[in-house]
This record gives structure tokens, sequence and C-alpha cells, in this order.
């Protein structure tokens, strides 16, 4: 059995994307969480775990995202050998920016290589779901796709798995801001309503379809103006402070639109990069947060590629 470290990154991922939640996608170009691992006999150990939020991460391989993803990937296609693994963290947990997501997207993705790269990419997206659901609450696919897949993804089905990739304008920019506070998925979803009216319904098939729409013909004013949701961020607005400020902090200094990344508190705003270069996006988010005591962290950047081994 070769011993040989092998280094995957799994780049960070927002999900929801306006009126996509549990759909809709999207692969970050930076930050990237970076995943080393090697074969063992048996069994999984993590030896190292580094980075933003490091501390918040279990060691326990049946507690952490990468080893249960791995663990379910090698169970998926029937190998029996076990994985040691080293993790660099990028992205803290409870950031809305697919912390477990690339964990888990990374550690199935490393099973994949580790185990020849045989068998579809769905099997790796199944896996990681599956390490998904255990730390965040329910079966979602919509970090850990665009994390293995790249580009802005759709997912029609969960079971059977039915998902697709599409590669957004390339002169559409993204800012993803991070204020200093932990949002837990698992907190996030318990404030979700139970039932939806129809209106609602109606506004989310629209903006869902325009936004598909623009992201495939490169129109992104159009993508600016379907990045919207009449259910889901409503209900969670209370759990990330000064939200609707940041947002039009970024709306009046160039951005397109602007949501709650995830299940926050990232938010989320996109512009043209012929037309601005985000800087001024950035900072504005930045000062709604410094002006009320508090660090944010930011990201410029675009969409960008799955996982893959470096
Ligand atoms: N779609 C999930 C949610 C993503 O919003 O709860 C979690 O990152």
């Amino acid at each position: 059995m070769s011993d040989e470290w092998i280094k995957i990154a799994a780049p960070a991922t927002s999900a929801n994307i306006g009126a996509g939640f549990d759909t809709f996608g999207i692969a970050l170009e930076s930050p990237c969480e970076i995943i080393e691992g090697r074969k063992i006999e048996s069994g999984f150990r993590i030896v190292e775990v580094k980075g933003p939020g490091a501390d918040m991460v279990p060691l326990d391989p049946d507690k952490n995202s990468v080893t249960i993803a791995a663990r379910e990937y090698l169970k998926l296609v029937g190998e029996d050998f076990g994985i040691e693994v080293k993790i660099t963290k990028a992205i803290r947990p409870c950031s809305g920016m697919g912390s477990s997501g690339a964990s888990a997207g990374g550690g199935a993705y490393l099973a994949h290589v580790l185990a020849g790269e045989k068998g579809p990419i769905e099997n790796v997206i199944i896996a990681a779901a599956k390490a998904e659901g255990w730390t965040s609450g329910g079966f979602h696919a919509d970090n850990v796709a665009p994390c293995i897949l790249g580009g802005f993804t759709i997912i029609r089905s969960n079971e059977p798995l039915d998902v697709m990739a599409v590669r957004p304008p390339e002169n559409l920019g993204i800012v993803a801001a991070l204020p200093d506070i932990l949002v837990p998925t698992k907190q996030a979803r318990a404030v979700l309503p139970e039932k939806v009216a129809l209106k609602d319904m109606v506004f989310h098939i629209g903006h869902s379809s325009s936004l598909v729409y623009g992201m495939m013909s490169g129109d992104i004013a159009l993508i600016g103006r379907s990045i919207a949701d009449a259910v889901i961020e409503p209900a969670r607005q209370k759990l990330v402070p000064h939200i609707a400020e940041a947002e039009k902090a970024a709306m009046d200094n160039g951005a397109v639109s602007s949501c709650i990344g995830g299940s926050g508190p990232c938010i989320l705003s996109f512009f043209d990069k012929t037309k601005t270069d985000g800087k001024a996006i950035a900072d504005a988010v930045v000062k709604v947060y410094s002006d009320n005591g508090m660090k944010c962290d930011t990201w410029i950047t675009s969409c960008g590629s799955g996982c893959r081994r470096i």
C-alpha cells in the first residue's frame, strides 16, 4: 500500500443564492480548505488541524466532516482501506461559507482520489452530503455540490441525486463578507417557517428560474434582479445583526445584489467586474460592522473550480 500523502484543495461555497434555498450553490475561487491524506491499513486518523476555527473542529474521526465523508465514500464504492488526514481550515465553522461543506467535499474527494478515481463523481457528492447531514441537521447537497463540481450548481433532486453545474459569466465578481458572529446551520434551520404562502412560492419560482437564465446567458443585471428571497432570508435576518444596513451599503457601492450567504452570517454581494473591482463594496460592509464595534473579514473573489488535487 502506497503511503504517499496527497493534497486536495476544497473551495468555500455559498448556498441558496437568493430564492434557491437548498437548491442553488456557488463555488468561490477563494478561500480554499486544504486536505491532505494518505492510505493506511484500516480506520481513520486525524493527525493535524490548523487554520481559522481549528479549535472548533472535532478530532474524533466519527464526528469530523472530512473523515465521515471519506468513510461514506469508501463504503459506497466498496473499498476497505483506512485514511490518515491533515486539515488546514480556510473558513471557520458556522460562517455560511461552506466550512463543513469544504471539509465534507474535500474528504470525499480525497477518498475518491486515493481509491483511484473510479466511478461517477455523483458518488463523491452523495458521500459528502451524508456527512453534511450529520453535522448540519439535514441531507442537503447545496454546498458540497459546488464544492466538488465548481461553478454555479442546481440540485433538481437529492434522492436520487440529480445535480448540474453551470459556468457563470467571467465578469461576475463576488464579495463574501464574514462578520464576527457564529450562526450554526442547525440553529438557522430551526427558525424557518414550516409553510410557505402561494404568492411566495410564485415569487421563488420566478426568481430562481430567471437566476438560472441570467447565469447561462451571462446577464449580470438579470442575475442582480433575480437574487431575492421572500421566505428564508426574512426569517433569518434576526440571526445576522446589521444585515439590512450591510446589504444596503453593498448595493450603494456597486453591488447588483446582496444576500445572506448560506445559512449566514456571511453576506454575499455580486458585482460586474467590468464596472467595479469590488473593493468599495467590501470596505462599505466592513464599515457597517466596525461602526457597530464588530470585526468583519472580506474576500473579493469570483466563481471558481471545484475540488482538485494540488
Ligand atoms: N441550504 C442550507 C441552509 C445551507 O440554508 O440551511 C447551509 O449552508
